[in-house]
């Protein structure tokens, strides 16, 4: 049986132009400024979860890039990412999948996740995406996250998200991430309003 979630995130992706949601960007700048401040490089694996239609992976393919991964629970956001790459897009890796439910089958060098982990209200659920994190993440390994910041919408596409600040999201991420740097981002949304988002690098510790 479908969850809520996914029901919700399928409606969206298949009654919305990917254009005109609010956490739209025509190119990803605040990634891959981050991709830039941990001196990433396209010899590198990444898995951008709960990637749905962004436009990462088109960006890092341009770039040489070739280890690829798109998570999300929609299968109509991935279908939609995979129509605008075209023949690009068998040189991702798709993966449908609820985090909360997810069994990684490898590690990747890079965890990039903008504006999932703070749908995450539930301690139980933030759990269970911590231990997936820690399983699909290398040793080493960076974790780039992206969340509202405490002054950022309560809500996103409706649903109630819970908010951070650099060191709060360390403090969440525990022990075995090592919190690198933190800043703040303002996303404009298509319709003009701002969302103040909270970016963070950590690294894999242990
Ligand atoms: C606000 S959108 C951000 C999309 C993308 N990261 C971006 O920056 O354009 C949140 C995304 O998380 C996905 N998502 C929400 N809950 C999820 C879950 N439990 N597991 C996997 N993906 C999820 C949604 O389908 C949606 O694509």
């Amino acid at each position: 049986m479908k969850s809520h979630e996914e029901r919700h995130w399928q409606t969206v992706y298949s009654t919305k132009d990917p254009a005109e949601v609010s956490w739209h960007q025509s190119i990803p700048r605040p990634s891959l400024k981050a991709l830039e401040q941990i001196g990433a490089s396209s010899a590198q694996s990444l898995v951008d979860v709960g990637g749905g239609a962004s436009t990462l992976v088109d960006e890092l393919l341009d770039r040489g890039w070739r280890d690829l991964a798109v998570l999300d629970i929609s299968g109509a956001a991935l279908e939609g990412a995979q129509t605008r790459l075209g023949q690009r897009a068998t040189d991702v890796n798709w993966i449908a999948a609820d985090i909360r439910n997810w069994s990684p089958q490898r590690q990747w060098d890079i965890w990039h996740d903008r504006a999932v982990f703070h749908f995450l209200v539930e301690a139980d659920d933030r759990k269970r995406y911590k231990e997936k994190l820690l399983q699909g993440l290398a040793q080493d390994g960076a974790l780039i996250m992206a969340t509202f910041a405490l002054s950022g919408p309560e809500r996103c596409s409706g649903l109630p998200v819970r908010r951070y600040d650099a060191s709060s999201l360390a403090a969440e991420m525990g022990p075995d991430l090592q919190f690198v740097e933190g800043w703040t981002d303002d996303h404009l949304a298509p319709w003009g309003s701002i969302q103040t988002f909270t970016w963070a690098i950590f690294r894999r510790v242990s």
